[in-house]
């Protein structure tokens, strides 16, 4: 039966495909993803019938962005489990997946633990496999609620700092349908924005090198009738010294305990330049993506990805590293390259923290650790 509650319920403007949805065919269980590789020249499904075959959807990017990796990774455990794998093993593989987005990691042993406990507790591995795929979609119905509730809070804030609407946002990579239960994190708020008649235009980001702002960002924009204009990385400065930007927001993929964030490459010069031009700089994140034992910015760890995602236009091959990926060459061939997937934007320069809890600014350990233990009160 196919499994597409989570997306439905909140009545989303959705990609035309259920982003991830789990389903069970007469060979047995498999997780059908939306591979956002091919995004947006085709809308095609990408089935994963067993751990390694999500494990390579996570690592080529056919399934990312934090709160999604987090489900895909609940879903693959149980996944694992219903197969009759070895569930520790399959927990282990997919965590090791990508190693910033700390959600990954909090999915994955969200599910696992639940196995764990209805096995300890005597329930036999096919009982077991049911307590731990409930446990995955228990995770996909909250995310979509988280969605929501940040998507009011973000408005809120927007209110606050910039009272009569009609907003000029920009944002970098993609935080919307596409990484969440929902309707995604940062985009959420922008969506909320152009529904209360406030939004006046969603600058989109590139986002070199795999360009998940063009295909991606711009893809959801345009399904959901917004306006919208798309510009390189390297314009952003001479956009805000225009003063054509009124705030900055972007999701996360790590906030640490003392609020540095993680996000996509390409975020921290962007709070460089908001705090230059006197421009609130925003971060829309869940609580799942709040890291409290990890101390700070610097114990964050960064994804270094491959070269040819740089000196190669690869798409829809993207890491197929080192191979021949059939990409075109845009600098000679072995051009040592520099290609963190991330970068880290220290607490002072972000205006806000926005969770499904509330808003926290001035960013500071304390405030953040509040919001998450209301959230695990709840
Ligand atoms: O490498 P990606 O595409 O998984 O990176 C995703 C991002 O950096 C997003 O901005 C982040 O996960 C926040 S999405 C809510």
């Amino acid at each position: 039966m196919a499994d597409q509650d989570a997306q439905s319920s909140v009545g989303i403007e959705a990609p035309a495909l259920p982003v991830l949805r789990w389903d069970e065919l007469p060979e047995g269980p498999v997780l059908v993803l939306l591979d956002q590789t091919r995004l947006p020249a085709e809308e095609a499904e990408l089935v994963c019938a067993d751990v390694p075959a999500l494990v390579r959807a996570i690592r080529t990017l056919a399934v990312r962005g934090a709160p999604l990796l987090g489900i895909a990774g609940a879903y693959g455990v149980a996944l694992a489990a219903v197969r009759g794998d070895d569930v520790a093993e399959a927990a282990e593989l997919l965590e090791r997946a990508r190693p910033t987005a700390v959600n990954l990691g909090y999915g994955v042993r969200r599910a696992a633990g639940a196995y764990r406990a209805a096995r300890e507790k005597e329930a036999d591995p096919e009982r077991a496999a049911a307590v731990a795929l409930a446990e995955a979609r228990a995770l996909h119905r909250e995310d979509a609620e988280a969605s929501g509730r940040m998507a009011r809070y973000g408005l809120a804030l927007l209110d606050e700092l910039l009272p009569g609407g009609g907003y000029r946002l920009l944002t970098h990579c993609n935080t919307g349908a596409l990484v969440s239960g929902g309707e995604g994190t940062a985009f959420a708020v922008a969506l909320g924005a152009l529904r209360e008649g406030r939004l006046r235009r969603l600058w989109v980001d590139e986002t070199r090198p795999l360009l998940q702002g063009a295909r991606l960002t711009a893809y959801e924009a345009a399904r959901n009738g917004m306006p919208y204009s798309l510009l390189t990385d390297s314009a952003a400065g001479s956009l805000f010294a225009a003063g054509e930007v009124d705030a900055v927001l972007i999701g996360a993929d790590r906030i640490a305990a003392d609020g540095s964030v993680a996000n996509k490459v390409g975020s921290y010069p962007l709070a460089v330049l908001a705090k230059y031009h006197h421009v609130p700089f925003i971060v829309v994140a869940p609580t799942t993506t709040v890291d409290l034992d990890t101390a700070d910015g610097a114990s964050i760890t960064v994804e270094q990805r491959p070269g040819n995602e740089v000196t190669e236009l690869t798409f829809p091959r993207i890491g197929a590293a080192g191979g021949d990926t059939g990409g075109l060459l845009v600098a000679p061939a072995g051009t040592p390259v520099y290609n963190p997937a991330f970068d880290v934007t220290p607490p002072e320069l972000v205006t806000a923290i926005v969770t499904e809890e509330g808003a926290v600014s001035p960013v500071t350990g304390v405030g953040l650790a509040e919001l998450c233990a209301r959230s695990s009160q709840v």
